[in-house]
């Protein structure tokens, strides 16, 4: 029954006018580990939690936490390395369990939006066809046309994570995989990860028209260290091209510019101009920037508590204004926003509300002003890994005891709940049909 039920679904999920999707995101390394991805081998903490929150095992348990939050919408991956854990391999059973939760979430009336590449990779991927080589491009591809040949039931899909964190750690800074150091690959890489947006783009495209496609793209805000410093004011002026413009440039009009310090602007022409249907904005902080002649680039990223709100378990400034001016830069690309990650890292369950209802307030006054804003997403449904930090950043609506994989909800839970619930721009709920929900079943 499953392919003709979940078509009904789908046909239900009408997305480009409708309601504003409230939401949890996960990712599904970071819930579930994979022992043929390549943190797994990168980060040894995981030898002693390889299951992580074992949310693989317990993703039953998960979806009624999700569905007891009230959310109408859920984000998570599909861990490629568990698919294809070797090169020629294919394995059926995971691309069903992953199927079986999106019917679950369609059940439940919540709208799966699906993240195809969030971060890990199939060791023998990273290994033979690093991102900065030709081949990759179609190796990746290959495996997501299958993919979304055997899944059904989602409108709403990420082809990157991330993609500028991903080159910027993995091939400028060199702290996640591949590892690598090198401007020159990390170009090569860039262009060819976002060449694969586009062909992703139009395969989901052409196998549902209303598919609603974007990348997840880290913005945030910059700031001179020193206010008056006219270096840190360049540098300032240099990470807002290159972090949040250069993106949005490139779904403008297909060509992604990259300003460096002290460097000639870098021109990489990427075939993605205009597809993009959404724009998916993950959110989080402030940066200051300070010219420092000893670091790479020359400069230096730092996190200030200025404006009082403090600074969360990461060392993140709090910066709620902040989300409407991502929102602002991101307006001009005329499509819907959609923030599809905002959370903070703190035990402390006072903070994680006002967290969250002051950036809720935020999109709430930009909706008002006119920005386009389709949905809040926050980060994240439980504890969970955080790539750079382990176990110990608790983003969670939901704690985790990671010895016994015992959820307990915090009080951001129930306000999270209580906020879905009180919000006027929550008006028009996605609804499923009951007659709809019987047939085939
Ligand atoms: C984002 C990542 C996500 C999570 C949050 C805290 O940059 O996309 O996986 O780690 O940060």
């Amino acid at each position: 029954m499953e392919r003709e039920q979940v078509s009904i679904y789908q046909s239900h999920q009408i997305s480009k006018n409708n309601s504003f999707l409230w939401g949890v995101a996960t990712s599904a390394f970071q819930l579930e580990g994979s022992p043929y991805a390549d943190w797994s081998t990168w980060d040894g903490i995981l030898n002693a939690n390889p299951k992580i929150t074992n949310h693989y095992e317990l993703y039953k348990e998960d979806i009624k936490l999700i569905k007891n939050l009230g959310v109408n919408a859920y984000r998570f991956s599909i861990e490629w390395s568990r698919i294809q854990p070797n090169e020629d391999s294919w394995n059926r059973d995971v691309v069903k369990h992953y199927q079986k939760i999106i019917l679950l979430l369609l059940e439940n009336n919540i709208t799966p939006m699906i993240t195809i590449h969030h971060f890990t990779h199939p060791v023998w991927f990273i290994t033979k066809y690093p991102w900065h080589k030709k081949k990759s491009i179609e190796k990746f591809t290959q495996y997501v046309e299958r993919l979304i040949d055997s899944i059904d039931g989602v409108s709403y899909w990420i082809t990157f994570n991330e993609p500028y964190l991903l080159i910027l750690g993995g091939y400028i800074e060199g702290c996640i995989p591949p590892g690598y150091k090198d401007l020159n690959l990390a170009l090569r890489a860039l262009k060819n990860i976002f060449t694969c947006h586009g062909i992703v783009y139009d395969m989901l495209h052409k196998k549902n028209k209303n598919s609603m496609v974007s990348i997840a793209h880290n913005m945030a805000v910059f700031a001179p260290w020193v206010r008056f410093n006219p270096l840190d004011r360049v540098l300032t002026k240099i990470a807002k091209r290159f972090y949040n413009h250069s993106v949005i440039d490139g779904f403008m009009d297909g060509k992604i510019r990259l300003p460096l310090p002290f460097r000639k602007e870098i021109e990489i022409e990427v075939p993605i101009k205009e597809k993009l249907d959404f724009f998916g904005i993950n959110y989080y902080t402030r940066v200051h920037m300070r010219f420092n002649p000893f670091k790479k680039l020359f400069v230096e990223f730092r996190h200030r508590d200025i404006d009082g709100h403090g600074l969360t378990d990461m060392g993140w400034e709090i910066y709620p204004r902040g989300l409407k001016k991502v929102l602002q830069y991101a307006s001009r690309l005329n499509v819907p926003l959609i923030i599809t990650e905002n959370g903070i890292a703190t035990n402390d369950d006072s903070k994680k509300i006002k967290y969250i209802k002051a950036h809720v307030d935020i999109i709430e006054s930009a909706i008002s002003e006119g920005i386009d804003v389709r949905g809040y997403f926050y980060w994240s449904l439980i504890d969970n890994y955080e790539w750079l930090r382990g176990l110990d950043a608790r983003f969670g609506l939901y704690k985790v005891d990671f010895r016994t994989y015992r959820r307990i909800p915090t009080k951001a839970a129930s306000f999270y709940s209580y906020i879905i619930k009180s919000r006027t721009f929550n008006s028009m709920q996605l609804s499923y049909n009951k007659q709809d929900l019987t047939v085939n079943s």
